[in-house]
């Protein structure tokens, strides 16, 4: 049973005027540990007892049973419980060793799909930080949910489609050349995006030819479709580079252009459903009802719009993977068009609207300065992360030099300490974009926690310890219990995390916990002859296990040897 659940049953039998399911709700942890694990406040009731809270505690002290306590002590309009410390950490290390890598698994998701829609870069851009952003929030929120028992199916949903291809294959015929692209795609393909832009304003003709071509693309013309093709797989070799590097894989590639064959059955319904109104010889849903600008579903000449591809996009979600929510992990710039899409698929009569989830998330800036490519702050992303993990690898050299396979290691702790530095910030902030905060092995970083783990495997080795499911490994000391408390918190962290969409309370967790463990590491001498040897032992040996499982949800790699 759960501490707080033994302590609601306990203080049920001694008290008439609430029940156990609102005694639980009132439980709070009290502001230091000194004063107990678990605080009752005594407040509310001294209304329906018309009696002093003080007197209440007190009152209640004398008359539970304490027997399944170490004490419980009444203080001022609190009462206290301190919690049975051999007992349950005993139990909880128990229960890590026997979970093993399993520990914190739950079922609540009954293996019932989630789609995430994440990363979804743009053909012929360049992968920006939101897009970053999107990648490892997505993938960390897909390790989140499945342990919570869910199934979840990743979309990359690529920007593939649109009238700016149409610009592109102009500007490729009259100025590019195949090796320049194929030696540097995206760099290539975006000079000729911003020169035929740049032209247009002399020479508008270029505009129209655009249009046309892109009308050759939507009309299946085979050199249009085959030049689309190849900026399409050029983008992705890039795109895949980036993603190998950062260990992400997507169950699903359907971008925008899979869509194109697949609009006329919702524009058809907003048709039959008198939804649609005409404007100027567009075609638009009006959302004042949801307090939002008109969505444009048509443009005159009959062009599809983004919105118009993610209604078939949504539709065919839900028909393919009967999801129990449909979660876009985009930034908050396009909070608006979110809100539209799924006001459009209400009004359409699409219950699972109601389960369309837009996981917004914050600005990234450097220097303090919002990212512009024009005044040439911009971020590079692998270039970047190549840094990062000379960056860890320097100090790996420093601190290690003879570890053995320092190229891996540098790896997963340069490209960690990205993802974590994004993870550990509430998804909603930005953060400033900061490689040395980033990549330092002291503060809240990825680094910090993997050498948290890295050590207490060493100690592990050192002792040679193999964890024993027949020995009573209790511990009593205060920095002990602050970890076990954290361990037995790891499921309720997960199904947090879950609940509220935000791998930043997983991310904050782990700092926790590699805190906790540094303060006993250095308070205790865990490898010294003592009665207590194994059980502190076996609680570095649960206390990696768990961190080491925190940072997998995270997406970041936990080295054996740093
Ligand atoms: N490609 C878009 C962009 O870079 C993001 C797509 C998000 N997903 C979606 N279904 N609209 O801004």
């Amino acid at each position: 049973m759960d501490n707080k659940q033994l302590i609601a049953s306990e203080l049920a039998k001694v008290l008439t005027s609430l029940d156990q399911e609102a005694i639980l709700n009132l439980l709070e942890q009290p502001k230091s540990s000194d004063l107990g694990d678990i605080a009752f406040p005594a407040f509310s009731l001294a209304k329906i007892e018309r009696k002093a809270p003080q007197a209440i505690a007190s009152d209640l002290a004398q008359k539970i049973d304490s027997s399944a306590f170490e004490k419980v002590v009444a203080t001022g309009p609190y009462l206290n419980f301190f919690l049975d410390k051999s007992k349950i950490s005993n139990q909880v290390i128990q229960e890590v060793i026997k979970e093993g890598s399993n520990y914190g698994q739950q079922d609540q998701g009954q293996g019932e799909n989630i789609t995430i829609d994440l990363s979804s870069p743009n053909i012929a851009k360049p992968f920006s930080v939101g897009h970053l952003r999107s990648t490892v929030i997505g993938d960390a929120l897909s390790n989140i949910f499945r342990k919570m028992g869910y199934n979840t199916i990743k979309i990359n949903h690529l920007g593939d489609w649109g009238k700016q291809f149409g610009l592109l294959m102009v500007a490729y015929k009259k100025w590019g050349d195949q090796k320049a692209v194929e030696a540097n795609p995206i760099d290539e393909l975006l000079k000729l995006y911003v020169r035929i832009n740049e032209e247009i304003k002399n020479d508008p003709e270029l505009d129209e030819e655009g249009r046309q071509w892109f009308k050759k693309l939507e009309d299946g013309d085979p050199e249009a479709t085959e030049l689309w093709q190849w900026f399409r797989d050029e983008s992705l070799v890039e795109f895949n580079r980036i993603y190998d590097q950062l260990g992400v894989q997507f169950d699903s590639l359907n971008g925008e252009a899979f869509y194109n064959d697949k609009m006329d059955e919702g524009v058809q319904i907003l048709e039959d459903k008198g939804l649609l109104k005409e404007s100027k010889g567009a075609q638009l849903v009006e959302l004042d009802d949801y307090n939002l600008p008109p969505a444009l579903i048509k443009k005159s000449d009959g062009a599809t719009l983004y919105i118009t591809r993610d209604i078939a996009t949504a539709m065919y979600r839900a028909r393919t993977y009967n999801f129990v929510k449909n979660v876009y992990v985009v930034g908050q710039e396009q909070s608006n068009h979110f809100r539209q899409l799924k006001a459009v698929l209400k009004e359409m009569g699409f219950d699972w609207s109601d389960d369309m989830i837009h996981v917004d998330f914050g600005l990234v800036t450097k220097n303090k300065q919002k990212l512009s490519t024009r005044k040439g702050n911009i971020i590079l992303l692998e270039p970047t992360i190549q840094e990062a993990i000379t960056r860890a690898k320097n100090q790996i050299e420093e601190k290690n030099p003879d570890l053995e396979n320092k190229e891996e290691v540098a790896h997963a702790v340069g490209v960690g300490a990205i993802k974590f530095y994004d993870l550990k910030t509430d998804r909603r902030n930005g953060y400033d974009f900061d490689l040395e905060a980033m990549v330092s092995f002291e503060g809240e970083t990825g680094p910090y926690i993997q050498y948290a783990y890295a050590r207490i495997q060493s100690i592990l080795r050192k002792a040679n310890f193999q964890p024993d499911p027949a020995v009573d490994y209790s511990l009593q000391d205060p920095e002990s219990w602050e970890i076990i408390k954290l361990l037995q918190d790891f499921p309720r962290v997960i199904k947090r995390a879950s609940d509220n969409f935000e791998p930043s309370v997983v991310a904050k967790y782990a700092i926790s916990l590699a805190q906790a463990f540094n303060r006993f590491y250095a308070h205790t001498r865990i490898l010294d002859e003592s009665p207590e040897r194994d059980s502190r032992l076996a609680l570095s040996y649960s206390t990696a296990l768990v961190l080491k499982e925190a940072l997998r949800l995270l997406g970041v790699d936990a080295p054996e040897k740093m």
